[in-house]
């Protein structure tokens, strides 16, 4: 099912923002360049000069830019379903994520939502964190076996691999399946942010098209193995939901909700624990009050109850990494029909973009706002405004798995906090270049000095 307005989806972008204020940039790839090397100076030096709203050529698309909490609160709340998600992402991710949840809008976007609903209620949620505790409590051990130093990216993404191959799939992937799966997914990621979109051979579009085709295949393989099987992976969740006549969705639906989830958990997730690693390696303060946190705890390991409540500091740790760096830095839509924006009319199908990345870091609204400090979420600083602190977005599309990236942030960040000390290995390593996309981490990939405790 489809929304009444599906016509929407076969436009052209508008182009037409003489009335906005703002520069495109060099001709053809705009600004694209420092917004990738740079994105909150890119997005400030715009703010300062034009304001909250402006113009860019960004990726070659031309778009309006709407800088501050009102205008996330604006998109996401979407009262008067006028923005349209698909259309947000469908340059970048449209090919390779073609039937996930965010690629969907309005009614037809409810019914697939529903879809994965099961998956994500509370009981669900603690079988999770009970599938989850050992692989992580080996991935985390396993790390001071292989080197002195470690570079952390590459081990969180395994490890987070590991685990979402047992609680998305159901699956313990052994050697060579490991191997194929992850590369398929690596892949079609490294898509996502290729210049050239030609599927012709030897080009990095090319490989992340083969890739999406290696998980389809493997995800629609799996479902009719799990329908009328009882389980307690996302897969065999999704495998037994049914419509409102009863039939089940088809392998191809299940298929293609999965490969859209194993990249929304993934890199996100692996992405955040990096950068609190980094943080943390830096304010070994921090380290030390988070470990007497967790030493303090009746239990030894992490329990989903134990989550919102008895770990205040891990908590507003994770709120403070993903302030700093939410791993969806900028939130597309795409308008449907014509919409005031502050005091700007926007005509249909224009590319518009809000950012968590900018409005998190606002002087207006955060006390010393490039700082990593923890403590301002006991302070409630981002309470002053619903959307200041939106990294898993809002409304009919906000995040369906933050809880669960919640729960696998703390369970793996406190493993490695009560296993290990960690710090820096070299005196200069703060502030690292970073890379800021797809995923946020420092470029040289975090390495650090672990000792066992
Ligand atoms: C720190 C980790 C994560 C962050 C920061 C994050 C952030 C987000 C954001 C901002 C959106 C909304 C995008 C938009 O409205 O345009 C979103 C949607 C989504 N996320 Fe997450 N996410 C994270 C982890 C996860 C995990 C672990 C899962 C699954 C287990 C997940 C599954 C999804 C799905 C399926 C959607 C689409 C929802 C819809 O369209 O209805 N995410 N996420």
């Amino acid at each position: 099912m489809q929304a009444a307005t599906e016509d929407y989806i076969n436009q052209r972008d508008n182009r037409n923002l003489q009335h906005i204020p703002g520069d495109y940039g060099t001709p053809l790839l705009g600004q694209t360049f420092p917004f990738v090397t740079e994105p909150f100076k890119t997005l400030d030096t715009n703010y300062k000069k034009y304001g909250s709203i402006f113009k860019v050529n960004m990726t070659f698309q031309k778009m309006v830019v709407a800088l501050g909490p009102e205008y996330i609160q604006q998109l996401m709340l979407d009262t008067k379903q006028v923005f349209s998600a698909r259309m947000g992402y469908d340059a970048p991710l449209g090919d390779f994520f073609a039937g996930g949840l965010l690629m969907r809008d309005f009614a037809d976007h409810k019914v697939h939502r529903r879809i994965m609903q099961t998956a994500f209620k509370i009981d669900a949620m603690r079988s999770y964190v009970e599938l989850m505790h050992p692989i992580i409590a080996d991935g985390v051990s396993s790390w001071k076996k292989q080197t002195d130093t470690l570079k952390l990216y590459p081990k969180m993404k395994t490890l987070l691999l590991d685990v979402g191959a047992k609680v998305f799939l159901g699956l313990d992937l052994k050697g060579e399946e490991t191997k194929r799966l992850n590369k398929a997914f690596i892949d079609m990621n490294a898509g996502t942010v290729a210049l050239i979109r030609k599927d012709w051979p030897g080009m990095k579009y090319r490989r992340a098209m083969n890739g999406r085709r290696t998980l389809e295949k493997y995800f629609t393989d799996i479902v009719p193995k799990r329908r009328g099987k009882s389980g307690v992976d996302m897969a065999t969740y999704f495998s037994n939901e049914t419509d409102t006549d009863g039939n089940y969705f088809s392998e191809k639906v299940v298929g293609e909700h999965l490969i859209f989830l194993l990249l929304a958990a993934h890199d996100t997730t692996a992405s955040a624990l990096t950068m609190a690693a980094y943080y943390l390696a830096k304010d070994q303060i921090w380290q030390q009050k988070l470990r007497e946190e967790l030493l303090n705890l009746k239990n030894s390991g992490l329990e989903y109850d134990d989550l919102g409540v008895n770990v205040p500091h891990l908590d507003h740790c994770f709120k403070e990494t993903l302030r700093l760096n939410p791993p969806v830095p900028m939130i597309m839509r795409r308008t449907i029909k014509p919409v005031e924006l502050g005091s700007y009319e926007i005509a249909p199908h224009t590319m518009i973009q809000v950012s968590p990345l900018y409005t998190h870091q606002m002087e207006k609204w955060w006390k010393d706002p490039h700082r990593f400090n923890p403590d301002r979420f006991g302070e409630e600083e981002n309470k002053q405004h619903p959307f200041l602190w939106a990294p898993f977005g809002g409304g009919a599309h906000k995040c369906i798995g933050l809880h669960f990236a919640d729960m696998l942030f703390k369970c793996t960040l406190a493993e490695m906090i009560k296993k290990y000390n960690f710090k820096f290995v070299t005196q200069n390593q703060y502030p690292s270049r970073m890379q800021h996309f797809p995923f946020a981490k420092p470029a040289d990939d975090l390495p650090l000095e672990l000792t066992p405790l």
